[in-house]
């Protein structure tokens, strides 16, 4: 049997950025040839902080289009909007009643987003956010489920809960891999390269929809170091490292050839050539969600069709789940 995977990502910026791309997005992209693929924007995510509605409407919107400008192909994937199935709802209640409280608490990205937005004001659903996560996938039954490093534990309390489950109730849902590409695990921001490229440090993140003269001027202003060799070397060299990283994956080359190519030359030869690589891939794929962005009611179809594709499969283990633990159904 065709193995399946599934991946979601928020709509909480105006753009993707690099870091989704490189992370995770290029390998939604790749997994399509070989694999059953399942992929949605995770909308019920955004609102554990506050969103404006209309804003998460038009982001939603957004998300999808870019997607689909990447090249995830809805005649070959299920694309769909997590809110539009309400299983993902469900059966979170269901995992919640499997996790501990200690379990939950352990979770480094609650901690950081906490910390961030002051303790107090963070929201139950922030806590509870990565047990959401593991019905997101556990649902589907997936094998693979292609991510960012910084997706690696909630991965892994999922594994436990479905472990968990299944030694309950009796073999039910599938355990499933993490799939990294460690190249491209942690994409860096470019202002301070010893921290992973986020949408909450603006300067240091190439949006792919930021106007090509923003992505130009953030490159060319990436931190380095001051020595002038160009080499990788991530402890000693966390910038250029990066610059390499990013030019490696957009190009294809593999980075010993680009140092090679490099040699005797300068860092601002690198981030040039970094630049004029990023913005080649960045303009047709604007262009392409610009033209996608004009048929509203194409994309609405489009979400519609794959919310039903995605709800047959969801509502089978919800059904599957229920009769397990025992609810009168
Ligand atoms: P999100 O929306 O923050 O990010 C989407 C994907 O991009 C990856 N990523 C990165 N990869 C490399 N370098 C970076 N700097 C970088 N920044 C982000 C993330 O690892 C992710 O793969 N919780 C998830 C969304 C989600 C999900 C799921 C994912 C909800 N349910 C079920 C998989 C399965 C998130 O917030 O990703």
């Amino acid at each position: 049997m065709t193995p399946r995977v599934l991946s979601g990502i928020q709509p909480t910026s105006d753009s993707f950025h690099i870091g989704n791309h490189l992370g995770a997005l290029t390998n939604w992209v790749s997994m399509q040839e070989t694999h059953e693929c399942l992929y949605f924007i995770a909308d019920m995510h955004a609102i554990t902080v506050e969103q404006d509605p209309a804003q998460l409407r038009e982001r939603t919107l957004l998300s999808f289009a870019q997607l689909l400008a990447l090249g995830v192909d809805p005649k070959k994937s299920t694309i769909f909007v997590q809110s539009q199935v309400a299983e993902h709802a469900q059966f979170m209640w269901v995992l919640s009643c499997l996790t501990g409280l200690g379990e939950a608490n352990r979770m480094t990205q609650f901690k950081d987003k906490a910390a961030k937005g002051g303790a107090s004001s963070a929201s139950v659903g922030l806590l509870t956010y990565p047990i959401l996560q593991a019905a997101d996938i556990l649902l589907y039954r997936p094998n693979a489920v292609p991510v960012g490093e910084d997706q690696r534990q909630h991965l892994e309390l999922t594994r436990d809960l479905a472990i968990r489950f299944n030694g309950r109730y009796g073999q039910t849902l599938v355990v499933p891999e993490p799939h990294i590409l460690k190249a491209t695990a942690k994409i860096m921001d470019l202002q301070d390269p010893t921290a992973k490229m986020s949408k909450s440090s603006p300067a240091g993140c190439v949006n792919l929809l930021d106007s090509l003269k923003v992505t130009e001027k953030k490159i060319k202003s990436a931190v380095t170091d001051s020595d002038t060799q160009i080499s990788f070397d991530v402890i000693n060299k966390p910038g250029v490292s990066n610059l390499l990283t990013i030019l490696s994956a957009y190009t294809g080359t593999a980075v010993p050839e680009l140092v090679d190519s490099f040699a005797g030359r300068m860092y601002g030869d690198l981030k040039k050539e970094v630049a004029a690589t990023v913005l080649e891939f960045a303009e047709p794929f604007q262009n392409r969600v610009f033209e996608l962005m004009g048929d509203r009611a194409e994309l609405e179809s489009l979400m519609a069709d794959g919310a039903n594709r995605a709800r047959e499969i969801a509502a089978a283990t919800v059904t599957d789940v229920y009769t397990k633990i025992g609810f009168a159904i």
